[in-house]
C-alpha cells in the first residue's frame, strides 16, 4: 500500500456524509476543517501569537515534532483530526475571516450515550481580537452540534482570570455553572476552571434571537 503524500487529504476533511464540503458560516466568519495546505498560514499565525496563546494552553511536548515548524507534523495533526471527526470523538475547525486563517474552534471530548455532550475550545489571532469573532464561532459550532450532530449539551471551561474568554460567554449569555478545581493542565499547572453550560433547550428557546444577532 502506498503511503499518503503530505498534501493528500483524508476524505473526511473536506466532505460531509452527504458529500458536500464541510463549511459552516456566521455573519462574518467561515469555519472548516484545516487541511495540509493551510500549513503556512497556520504556522505564521501560531508563531506571531506564541505569548498570547501559551498561557492558556496545555504545555507543549518537547518530544513530539512541532506542527508549527514541521510540515509533516502539521499534516499528521490534520489527519488525526479528520479521523477524530470521522469516529465522532471531536470536531476541529479553522476560523477564516475574509478567506484568511484567523484561529481555531473545536468541539472536543464528545460523549454519547446518556450524556450527549461536547466541550468547546477556541483561540483567535491577537490581531483579530476584540471584534467578537469568537462569539460568532461559538454559536456556529453550537448550532452544528445541536442541529447536525444531535448533541444535547455544550460545555465551555475557562480559567477564572481569563477575563477575555469569560467575556465571550457573557456576550452570548451562556450560563455559568460553577468552579471545577484543578480541572485541566494549562501551561504546566493544574488550573481551576469555571464551567459554562449551553443545552439544546436553551438553544431552541434563544435560536431566533442568536441567529439574527450572530449568524445571518
Ligand atoms: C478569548 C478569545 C478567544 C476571545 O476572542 P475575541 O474574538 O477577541 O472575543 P471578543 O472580541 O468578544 O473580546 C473579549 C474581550 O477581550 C478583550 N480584548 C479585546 N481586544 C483585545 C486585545 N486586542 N487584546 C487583549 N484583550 C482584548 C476585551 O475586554 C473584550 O471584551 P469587550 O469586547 O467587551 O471589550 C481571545 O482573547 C483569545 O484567543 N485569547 C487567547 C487564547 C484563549 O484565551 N483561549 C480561550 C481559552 S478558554
Amino acid at each position: 500500500m502506498s503511503s499518503p503524500s503530505s498534501h493528500q487529504l483524508h476524505p473526511a476533511s473536506v466532505v460531509t456524509s452527504a458529500g458536500a464540503p464541510l463549511r459552516l458560516y456566521g455573519k462574518r466568519i467561515a469555519v472548516r476543517p484545516l487541511v495540509a495546505t493551510d500549513f503556512e498560514a497556520w504556522s505564521e499565525v501560531r508563531h506571531r501569537n506564541g505569548e498570547w496563546l501559551s498561557k492558556w494552553e496545555p504545555i507543549k511536548s518537547t518530544y513530539l515534532p512541532d506542527p508549527s515548524t514541521n510540515r509533516d507534523a502539521f499534516n499528521n495533526r490534520c489527519i488525526a483530526r479528520d479521523r477524530e471527526r470521522q469516529t465522532g470523538g471531536s470536531y476541529a475547525f479553522g476560523i477564516f475571516i475574509d478567506g484568511s486563517f484567523a484561529g481555531e474552534v473545536n468541539i472536543n471530548n464528545v460523549v454519547r450515550s446518556a450524556m450527549q455532550c461536547g466541550t468547546i475550545g477556541y483561540w483567535i489571532d491577537e490581531a483579530r481580537a476584540g471584534k467578537s469573532y469568537m462569539s460568532e464561532a461559538v454559536l456556529v459550532v453550537s448550532k452544528y452540534a445541536f442541529e447536525e450532530l444531535g448533541l444535547h449539551r455544550m460545555e465551555i471551561c475557562i480559567i477564572p482570570r481569563n477575563y477575555n474568554s469569560r467575556r465571550v460567554m457573557e456576550k452570548l449569555g451562556i450560563r455559568e455553572e460553577g468552579l471545577a478545581e484543578r480541572f485541566l493542565e494549562i501551561n504546566g499547572v493544574w488550573e481551576d476552571h469555571v464551567r459554562y453550560g449551553f443545552t439544546i433547550e436553551e438553544w431552541q428557546q434563544r435560536r431566533d434571537q442568536l441567529t439574527a444577532e450572530w449568524l445571518q
